[in-house]
Formats: C-alpha cells, structure tokens, sequence
C-alpha cells in the first residue's frame, strides 16, 4: 500500500462526554476522490477536524503517508501536506483576496499551485485581487477558500459542504473545474450534500450515520435506495 495517503483506523472522537465518531476507519489512495456523505450531525466535519489535528481523537489511529499524526498540531499537519476548505469557508475577512491566496501558500510547500495557477483556474479572482475577499459572491468566495487551500500544495486536500448555499449554477461552475483542480495526483474527500452529484464524482464513498459508516465501497455499486437507507438509517 506504497500509494496510501491516508488511513484512519477505529477512530473515535468526544465533544466532552458526547461521543461523535465510533470506530471509523478509511483509507484514501494518492489520487483518488472519496466522497463522504451523511445528514446533518453524522460526524463529516467532526472527522475532518480530527484529520486536520484540530480535535485530538480519545482513540485510533490518523496515518498520514504512514506517519501517525493523532498527536500532532494542526500547523504540523499543514506542513504534511493537509488542507481543507472548512464549512462556512472562514476567509480571513479583513484581508484581499490576494493577502488570503497568499496566505494559504505560506507553509512553502514545494508543487504546482500558486497565485499564477489558481488565477488561471480561477480568472474571476484575478480580477478582482484588490478587493476585501468578503465583498466577492458566496461563490466567488469559495474559489478564494479553494484556492487558498490549493496554494500550500496539499497532498490531501478536504473539501466541506462545497456547494453549501451557492446557486445551481455557481455549483456548476465549481464543479465543472475539479478536474482541473483534482488533475496533480491531489488525493480528496469531499463532502457534499447533493448525494446524486457526490456519488457522480467520485470513485468510492463513505456513508456516515450517527458518528459510524453505515455505508461504504465503490460509488457505482449500490442502488439509490441503498444508499438511501445508509444514509438515513432505515
Ligand atoms: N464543537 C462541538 N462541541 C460539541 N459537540 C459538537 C461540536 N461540533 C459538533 N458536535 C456534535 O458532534 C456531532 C457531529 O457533528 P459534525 O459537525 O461533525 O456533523 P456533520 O456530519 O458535519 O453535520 P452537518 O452536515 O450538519 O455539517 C453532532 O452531534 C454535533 O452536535
Ligand atoms: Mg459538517
């Protein structure tokens, strides 16, 4: 499994004594999108968080490339090669879309991104450099949070709720990018809600209900009502 970039094993993570994740364990191979679905509470962000090292699972294990990074600050996590686009995007609001692109590239990670590329990705960006990043549209917004991630050259890049509150046709737009995006060897999870259009883009899925998996393996394999039931419980 020389290809391995992350694996997570019988994971298990409290908010105090709430417990949130049970026992989960993936794995994601270099290049791969894996979509993780579930309704709202099922543990998506809380696993997110816990990859990235901003909260300390009680037990299991997070391999990073081989490296257990359960104990390891999220700046050091950074430096691995992990970034995410969190819910709700968290641009740096004071500062131009440029300062944030930047800032994103300040771990100095070797790779291809950077402010160059991501405007050629993201021309509108390029346009509007100057401006304060929260003076941009919902979906200008999340290409800056995008392109943010992208700038520290990650070798597993989170992607939560990435259409959350934009247009269809916005959503389009990004989507229709992400091969662009996704074309490096970029290994991603992403989570979405529109479970027809996660399932489309990717080539495995995990199902989350109630802080489990409830479902998981190829996204061509099961039917609507399966996955359905997964992800509802029923
Ligand atoms: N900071 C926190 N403190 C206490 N409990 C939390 C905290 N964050 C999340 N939880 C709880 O942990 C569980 C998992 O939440 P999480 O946000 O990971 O779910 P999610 O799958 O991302 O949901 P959503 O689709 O709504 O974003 C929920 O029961 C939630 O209430
Ligand atoms: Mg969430």
């Amino acid at each position: 499994m020389a290809d391995t970039v992350l694996d997570v094993a019988d994971l298990e993570v409290f908010y105090g004594n709430a417990q949130a994740i049970h026992g989960v364990s993936l794995t994601i191979e270099k290049g791969e999108l894996l979509s993780l679905i579930g309704s709202n509470g099922a543990g998506k962000s809380t696993l997110f968080k816990a990859i990235c090292g901003m909260v300390k699972p009680r037990a299991g294990a997070i391999r990073l490339k081989g490296q257990n990074t359960a104990r390891l600050s999220p700046a050091r996590i950074t430096e691995m090669g992990v970034a995410m686009v969190p819910e709700g995007r968290r641009l740096f609001r004071s500062l131009s879309v440029e300062e944030n692109l930047v800032l994103g590239g300040y771990v100095g990670r070797p790779g291809p991104w950077t402010l160059r590329k991501v405007y050629d990705v993201f021309p509108i960006l390029h346009e509007r450099r100057r401006y304060p990043a929260t003076a941009l549209s919902g979906g200008q917004q999340q290409m800056v949070a995008i392109g943010r991630a992208l700038m520290s050259n990650p070798d597993l890049l989170l992607l939560d709720e990435l259409s959350l509150g934009l247009a269809p046709v916005v959503i389009k737009d990004i989507y229709a990018l992400l091969p662009r995006i996704l074309g490096e060897g970029l290994s991603t999870i992403l989570v979405e809600q529109d479970v027809t259009r996660a399932m489309a883009v990717s080539d495995h899925f995990v199902c989350m209900l109630e802080g489990k998996i409830s479902l998981s393996g190829r996204s061509d394999a099961f039917t609507h009502d399966q996955i359905s039931a997964a992800y509802f419980g029923t």
